[in-house]
């Protein structure tokens, strides 16, 4: 059957199967479901498939089956209509599961972004996270204010405090990281960035740590299948997240006309590319989410020189719209820098609608004191690009830290940081070395 004939479900819900839904050696192509066996390791199927179906702007309002409708307002961009993938409960290195990491690989090459379905349990978390998110956001500036900590980037960021790329953000945001209380030797030892969450209440914090650990578990697959869709040895990447420095940003957008006034009008998060290795993340029905695809002629290292403010104004955007039941994944630097290239990080930015919009962003992250050098092998050799290279590897909690000093300049953590010198720290071989822990 030719790809061309596949079936597209109405609304971009063109639904791709993982092995949990099917006992073949595919992801649920017509030709799986016939029987057809495809070769181990590189599904040439999925290279030839076509996605991001996407209508000339002009045109979003008649041929995007009405997924452009949620668009926010003053925004020109094409409208994704994205495959949705299935993951496995487990990942064995199957012949299906290396047909849907290449599956999976060749989708963020082409599209920048996948969707994945949501279990029903991950329906029920997201449900309750964003109760949470609701509730918080409600209370007054003041009780919201209160939740901050000088050591750790978690806590509350009020809308126009993050900037972009220097313009004011209009998002309000509750950042999650790794929540460390005071006796624990890496605070005590005053790591940057170390120190506790600032919960406001239980209510907000039960949700949301069992949200993140079910989706720690999916990244961990994720980076599983991505080592097989990439070709290379079990390991390759998820060495680097244990006790990974993963975190979450709850975010808030007012509609676009009830704004402070702070920022850019329609802005709710300039252009950026996020930091690590990929970000699942999910969204209410309003809509706002922007991204650019990968491009031969787009060239940047986030790690080396901003790729924040990137073709913010161009008008060659892709608008990812809500879809119901479907977590979405883009990729960050630390993917980029791995694959030297051949994986891209994914420029995003965010629009105001005219309606308050919540979302819910999961960091999958090395740890903090991982050095990271470039993969070695796989993809048959397509992973050359030696321009990604650093020869001395990238430390992640070094590329963190300069990324909220950046976003937060005035923040109390930043300012504590600078001037207790913690910065310094970063450099200090303990502090690049997984699993060690300091000793007082
Ligand atoms: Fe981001």
């Amino acid at each position: 059957m030719s790809l061309l004939s596949r079936r597209v479900l109405p609304l971009g819900r063109r639904v791709v199967l993982g092995r949990a839904m099917l006992s073949t050696t595919s992801y649920g192509s017509p030709e799986a479901a016939s029987g057809m066996v495809m070769p181990p390791g590189f599904n040439t199927q999925a290279a030839r498939r076509t996605s991001l179906n996407c209508p000339k702007p002009e045109a979003r309002h008649h041929a995007d089956g009405g997924l452009g409708k949620t668009m926010p307002p003053g925004f020109k961009a094409h409208v994704a209509e994205l495959d949705t993938f299935t993951i496995p409960d487990r990942v064995t290195g199957s012949r299906g599961d290396r047909a849907l990491g290449k599956a999976l690989v060749d989708a963020w090459r082409r599209d920048g972004i996948i969707q994945l379905s949501m279990t029903d349990t991950q329906r029920q978390l997201w449900k309750d996270a964003y109760s949470a998110s609701k509730r918080f956001f409600k209370k007054s500036h003041g009780e919201k204010a209160a939740c901050i900590d000088s050591q750790s980037y978690a806590g509350y960021i009020g809308s126009g405090e993050e900037v972009t790329d220097g313009i004011a953000d209009y998002s309000e945001i509750f950042t999650v990281t790794k929540d460390l209380d005071m006796s624990e030797p890496r605070v005590r030892a005053k790591w940057p960035c170390h120190g506790p969450c600032p919960w406001p209440d239980i209510e907000m914090k039960e949700p949301m740590v069992r949200y993140n650990e079910n989706l720690g578990a999916e990244g961990e697959k994720l980076l599983q299948l991505t080592e097989l869709g990439l070709g290379v040895a079990p390991g390759s990447l998820t060495q680097y997240t244990r006790d990974g420095w993963h975190h979450t940003r709850v975010l808030r957008f007012p509609p676009r006309y009830a704004t402070n006034g702070k920022g850019k009008e329609g802005r709710g998060i300039g252009s950026h590319t996020d930091y690590g290795l990929f970000v699942i993340a999910a969204q209410d029905d309003v809509g706002g989410l922007f991204i650019r695809r990968p491009a031969e002629n787009e060239k940047f290292a986030n790690w080396e020189k901003s790729a924040a403010g990137l073709k913010e104004d161009a008008d060659d955007w892709y608008y990812v719209p809500p879809v119901d039941g479907v977590h979405t994944v883009i990729l960050g630097d630390m993917m980029q820098y791995l694959t030297r290239n051949y994986l891209t990080a994914t420029p995003h930015k965010v629009g105001l609608n005219t309606r308050e919009r919540f979302a819910y962003a999961y960091f999958h992250e090395p740890s903090f004191q991982a050095v990271l050098k470039p993969l070695e092998g796989g993809c048959g050799g397509m992973m050359q690009d030696k321009t990604a290279q650093t020869s001395e590897g990238i430390h992640y909690g070094t590329h963190f830290t300069n990324m909220f000093m950046r976003n937060y300049p005035d923040r109390i953590t930043t300012k504590r940081l600078l001037a207790e010198d913690r910065y310094s720290l970063l450099s200090k071989p303990e502090l690049r070395t997984m699993d060690s822990i300091p000793s007082l």
